[in-house]
């Protein structure tokens, strides 16, 4: 399918940045590009012994031939982009567009200083927030106002739009999840923006008629991190227990672990309107499906759990990842 928009359906941290990385490896697109908010988020994304920890540039970077794209819906922080440009190697692939609002000193400042976000909220104080208060109150710099980003500058849509009209793959990676969006999620304790596919594709200029996919991800045992209600959370013990404790990629901080809540599941995946589910962590669910590339493989325990996945939301599961590593996928499309 030629545009492909992936987004988190449970509270960020499903494993986008793994299923992105695949898609990418797997699909060749001409194209791969950043919606979401911005530095906030942190994709992981593991081939072989190597673990990269992306928060601006899209996970599309395995794929060498595709070219990486940030949507004007983005916050750039240049410092963090910057970075990854130089330490994977990016010049030349990276396109900013031109619009996108920018992340100053003081946004971080105001982030990490007011202590409603900090402690009510419990933001990842990378100024997010202050940012994107800053651009709906129309004070915020763009993209085109920064002369260390001048190489990087273009026009997203145009390229994107360009590239779908030839015929060629887009895949498009958002961020954070459906449980935090602005507009849907557990408000107050949220992020400063829509997450749904919606938004990640206006974010990269793509019309909702030539969006062909939507991809949700869900984790077998969602997480959360920051405040706010989480209804299937578990106890820290029994996570430990499990041995399925895990640390957030930007902050560091333990997230919350809780149980497969299938209402919540259904209503993100409607909002999304999905078209396919991506489900990560079977491996978490039963150790023994760690790494299976096959459905067969799986336990019956595991198949259960599929078949629940999509009684509960109405929606096939197609992806099916079964660790961290990029091969250790059940591709079913
Ligand atoms: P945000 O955009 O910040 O919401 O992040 P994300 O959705 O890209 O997820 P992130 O990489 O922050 O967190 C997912 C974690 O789970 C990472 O440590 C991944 O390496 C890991 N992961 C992804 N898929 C699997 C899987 O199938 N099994 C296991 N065990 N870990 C996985
Ligand atoms: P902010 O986006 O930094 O303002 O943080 C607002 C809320 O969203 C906090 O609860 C954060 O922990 C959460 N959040 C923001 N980005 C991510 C993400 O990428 N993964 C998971 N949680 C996130
Ligand atoms: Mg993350």
């Amino acid at each position: 399918m030629p545009s492909i928009i992936v987004v988190g359906g449970f509270f960020g941290d499903e494993g986008k940045g793994k299923i992105v990385a695949y898609l990418a490896s797997h699909d060749k697109p001409r194209v791969v590009a950043r919606g979401g908010v911005g530095p906030n988020a942190g994709h992981t994304v593991v081939v072989g012994d190597k673990e990269y920890a992306l928060r601006m540039v899209p996970s599309g970077i395995v794929y060498e031939p595709a070219r990486l794209l940030i949507g004007a819906g983005v916050l750039v922080d240049p410092a963090v982009l910057l970075h990854e440009v130089q330490s994977f190697g990016l010049k030349g692939r990276v396109g900013i567009d031109w619009r996108c609002a920018i992340i100053e000193d003081r946004h971080i400042e105001e982030d990490r200083k007011d202590s409603e976000l900090r402690y009510k909220i419990g933001t990842t104080g990378t100024g997010c927030g202050p940012a994107n208060a800053d651009r709906a109150l129309r004070k915020a710099k763009q993209a085109k106002d920064r002369e260390e980003l001048k190489e990087f500058l273009c026009d997203v849509p145009l390229e994107i739009n360009r590239t779908l009209d030839q015929g060629d793959i887009v895949l498009v990676e958002g961020t954070q999840g459906f449980g935090i969006s602005l507009l849907y999620g557990t408000y107050p304790f949220v992020t400063s923006k829509d997450t749904t596919a919606s938004q990640i594709a206006a974010d990269v200029g793509i019309g909702p008629t030539r969006v062909d996919d939507v991809v949700v991800v869900f984790k077998a045992f969602p997480t959360r991190v920051g405040e706010g209600p989480f209804n299937t959370q578990i106890e820290d013990q029994e996570a430990e227990k499990l041995d399925i404790v895990e640390y957030g990629t930007v902050t560091g901080r333990k997230r919350r672990i809780g149980t497969w809540d299938g209402k919540m599941a259904a209503y993100s995946a409607m909002i999304n309107g999905a078209t396919m589910i991506a489900l990560s962590g079977v491996d978490k669910l039963d150790h023994s499906c760690r790494g299976a590339t096959t459905y067969e493989e799986l336990s019956p325990k595991v198949k259960d759990f599929v078949a629940m996945v999509e009684h509960d939301t109405g929606v096939a599961v197609k992806l099916i990842s079964t660790g961290p590593e990029l091969s250790e996928i059940i591709d079913l499309r």
